[in-house]
C-alpha cells in the first residue's frame, strides 16, 4: 500500500482510539491489535454480551486498564449523543476514530426518532460522531477518521427525494446508499472544519469473514457464509492495512481505498457540490429531529 507522510514509529504507542462497532468483526480485530501494542481503545456497540467479551479479551492480553466499552445504540440520536459525551469524558485527545458499526436490515425498520435504521446507523452516526468529536481529534498530531464502508465506485445511489427509503425498501440498496453518503461525508468534512488536521480515510475492506451475514434470511445467509469460506479474507488479514493507514495516513485531507488500492476522488461519488448538498440536508434533518 502506498502511503505518504509515514509517522515516526517511536510515536505510535499509547494513542487513543474510538472504534464504533469495536466488539465484533473487523472493528474488534483492530481494537485488540491496538490494545496489544499498548494503545487505549474505546469500543462502542449496542450489545452488552459482545461488550463483555471484548473486555474479557482485553483483560486476557493485559490491557484491562486501557480498554473501555461504551454501550450505545448508534441507530438512535440518544445513543449517538451518549457516545459522544462518554468519549469526551474518557479522553480530551483522540488519535483515531474508526467507523465500523453496521447491522444489515433485510426489511425496513424505523428508529424511535422516525429515521430509517440503515440511514441512521451506517451514515448518520458517522456524521454526528465525526463532527461532534472534531475538537478531541484536532488535539492529536495526526488524527485519522477511518470509515469502513463500500467506497470505491461500487453501485449505489442516493435517493435525494426519499433518503429514508419510505418507498420500496431493499436492505442492500439502503446499505449502498449509506456507503455513497459516507463518501460524500468525507468530502464535506474539511469544508466543515476549515484548516483541520484530520485525515479522513475511506476504506473498503472487500469481502471479509465476519458476523455481517448473520441477519440475512436463511438462504442468503447460508450462501453468503459459504462464499465467505472460499472468497473472503479473514479479519487477521484485513487488520494490518487499517493499522498502516492509522499510523501513516496519506497527507491529503481525504483519501479512499479499496483494500490496498488507492481510489481516485473523482466522479459523482466524491463530487464536492453533492457533498455540500448532503451536508446541508443532514444538518436540517438533525435540527428537525432534535427540535421534535
Ligand atoms: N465484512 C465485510 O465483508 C465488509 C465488506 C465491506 C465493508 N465492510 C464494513 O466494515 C465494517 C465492519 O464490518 P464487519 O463485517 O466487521 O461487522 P460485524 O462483524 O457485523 O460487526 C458490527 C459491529 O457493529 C456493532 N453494531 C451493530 N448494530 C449497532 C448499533 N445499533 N449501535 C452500535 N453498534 C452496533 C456490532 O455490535 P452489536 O451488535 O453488539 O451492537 C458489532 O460490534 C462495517 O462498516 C461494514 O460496512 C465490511
Amino acid at each position: 500500500m502506498e502511503v505518504e507522510n509515514l509517522c515516526d514509529t517511536r510515536d505510535i504507542h499509547r494513542r487513543s482510539y474510538v472504534i464504533a462497532g469495536g466488539t465484533d468483526g473487523i472493528g474488534r480485530g483492530l481494537a485488540l491489535h491496538l490494545l496489544g501494542r499498548g494503545d487505549r481503545v474505546v469500543a462502542i456497540a449496542s450489545g452488552a454480551e459482545k461488550g463483555q467479551r471484548f473486555l474479557a479479551s482485553a483483560t486476557s492480553i493485559g490491557a484491562a486498564d486501557r480498554a473501555h466499552f461504551v454501550r450505545a445504540d448508534l441507530s438512535t440520536l440518544t445513543g449517538m449523543r451518549a457516545a459522544v459525551v462518554e468519549v469526551g469524558a474518557w479522553t480530551s485527545t483522540l488519535d483515531g476514530l474508526v467507523f465500523g458499526a453496521q447491522r444489515f436490515q433485510p426489511t425496513r425498520v424505523e428508529t424511535g426518532d422516525g429515521l430509517e435504521f440503515t440511514f441512521a446507523l451506517n451514515y448518520l452516526s458517522r456524521y454526528v460522531l465525526g463532527h461532534e468529536l472534531a475538537a478531541q481529534l484536532e488535539r492529536a498530531t495526526v488524527p485519522v477518521v477511518l470509515s469502513l464502508a463500500g467506497s470505491g465506485g461500487l453501485p449505489g445511489k442516493i435517493r435525494w427525494d426519499d433518503l429514508q427509503f419510505v418507498r420500496d425498501y431493499r436492505g442492500r440498496r439502503a446499505a449502498m446508499q449509506a456507503s455513497r453518503c459516507n463518501d460524500l461525508l468525507a468530502v464535506a468534512y474539511p469544508a466543515r472544519h476549515p484548516g483541520t488536521n484530520v485525515r479522513y480515510v475511506l476504506f473498503n475492506p472487500g469481502f471479509v469473514r465476519t458476523a455481517m451475514a448473520d441477519p440475512l434470511p436463511t438462504a442468503q445467509r447460508v450462501l453468503t457464509k459459504g462464499l465467505a469460506t472460499v472468497f473472503a479474507r479473514s479479519v487477521e488479514e484485513t487488520v494490518p492495512s487499517l493499522v498502516e493507514l492509522l499510523d501513516g495516513p496519506p497527507a491529503a485531507p481525504v483519501s479512499a481505498w479499496f483494500r490496498n488500492r488507492r481510489v481516485p476522488l473523482t466522479g459523482r461519488d466524491f463530487d464536492p457540490p453533492r457533498a455540500m448538498r448532503l451536508d446541508t440536508v443532514t444538518a436540517e434533518l438533525l435540527a428537525r429531529a432534535r427540535s421534535s
